[in-house]
């Protein structure tokens, strides 16, 4: 089981809607794939469980207290369009998570409540998916603890890489490394923004093999499914957008040797 962490601080960059579509995409490919919610705002949530609100048991259950609530019993079946995503698991979240996680700073391994829950799944899945919260609070720093790899969109309409620095510092910090596993990828890439291409690109020049080769298109279809409560893969199975999801998945795979 590998364990991908979708981090950026910043909001908007495309984290949750990377989560969504690449979860769906591992899951397509056979890999049994687990897709956890670690945003209070549950967008996540709502996409891969069809469209609920509400969930008998979440991810905030588990930081309250993982001997009550172990995470397998937060463990759903991802939903599109009412049937099951075949392959496809779903630990939601909800709008507690930030109050529960404070309240947790008390305790002795704060830090790796998520890291030690995810141990228990490791003959269940593949991949995990990590949608982490737009901000470097304790839930991202469990996040970090546990990831194989770092994901991390850039988005594409921006004259700036704001924080990327600051973010890979983080990293550095609690993994306690300075040769952390991660990748960098361009979110709605627009070809013909040919100013904002040529400033990012050379930015992101410095970070030599770090940058993968795929990038996913700004596409409308894609805002679009989330709004139905889908991937864009059941949403709209001809886009060309899916190709996308395809190379990132395939790049990303062949960096977790899985
Ligand atoms: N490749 C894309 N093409 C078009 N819209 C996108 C794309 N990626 C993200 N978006 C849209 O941008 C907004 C922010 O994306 P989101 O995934 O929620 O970002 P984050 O999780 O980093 O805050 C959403 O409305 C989403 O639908
Ligand atoms: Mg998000």
């Amino acid at each position: 089981m590998k364990t991908i962490a979708i981090i950026n601080q910043k909001g908007g960059v495309g984290k949750t809607t990377t989560a969504i579509n690449l979860s769906a995409q591992f899951a397509r490919e056979g890999k049994r794939t687990l897709a956890i919610d670690l945003d209070p705002q549950a967008n996540l949530s709502v996409v891969l469980s069809g469209g609920q609100f509400e969930f008998k048991s979440t991810i905030s259950d588990v930081f309250e207290s993982a001997k009550k609530h172990p995470i397998n019993q937060a463990i759903i079946p991802a939903q599109a369009g009412g049937d099951n995503i075949k392959n496809l698991s779903l630990c939601p979240t909800d709008i507690r998570l930030s109050r529960v996680i404070e309240q947790s700073l008390t305790k002795v391994h704060r830090e790796r409540i998520l890291l030690k829950q995810l141990d228990t799944l490791r003959e269940q899945f593949d991949v995990v998916i990590l949608d982490c919260p737009p901000n470097l609070s304790l839930t991202s720093v469990n996040a970090m603890m546990a990831a194989d790899l770092f994901l991390i969109p850039v988005d594409g309409g921006s004259f700036s890489l704001n924080g990327l620095a600051d973010l890979l510092d983080a990293l550095e910090e609690v993994k306690e490394t300075d040769n952390v596993n991660f990748a960098v990828f361009r979110n709605e890439y627009a070809k013909a923004n040919k100013l904002i291409n040529n400033f990012l690109d050379e930015q992101l020049n410095e970070l030599e093999g770090k940058v993968l080769h795929s990038t996913v298109r700004r596409t409308e279809a894609i805002g679009q499914a989330s709004v139905s409560a889908e991937p864009l893969m059941t949403y709209k199975p001809s886009s060309t957008a899916i190709n996308d999801y395809k190379s990132l998945a395939k790049e990303i795979l062949a960096r977790l040797d899985v």
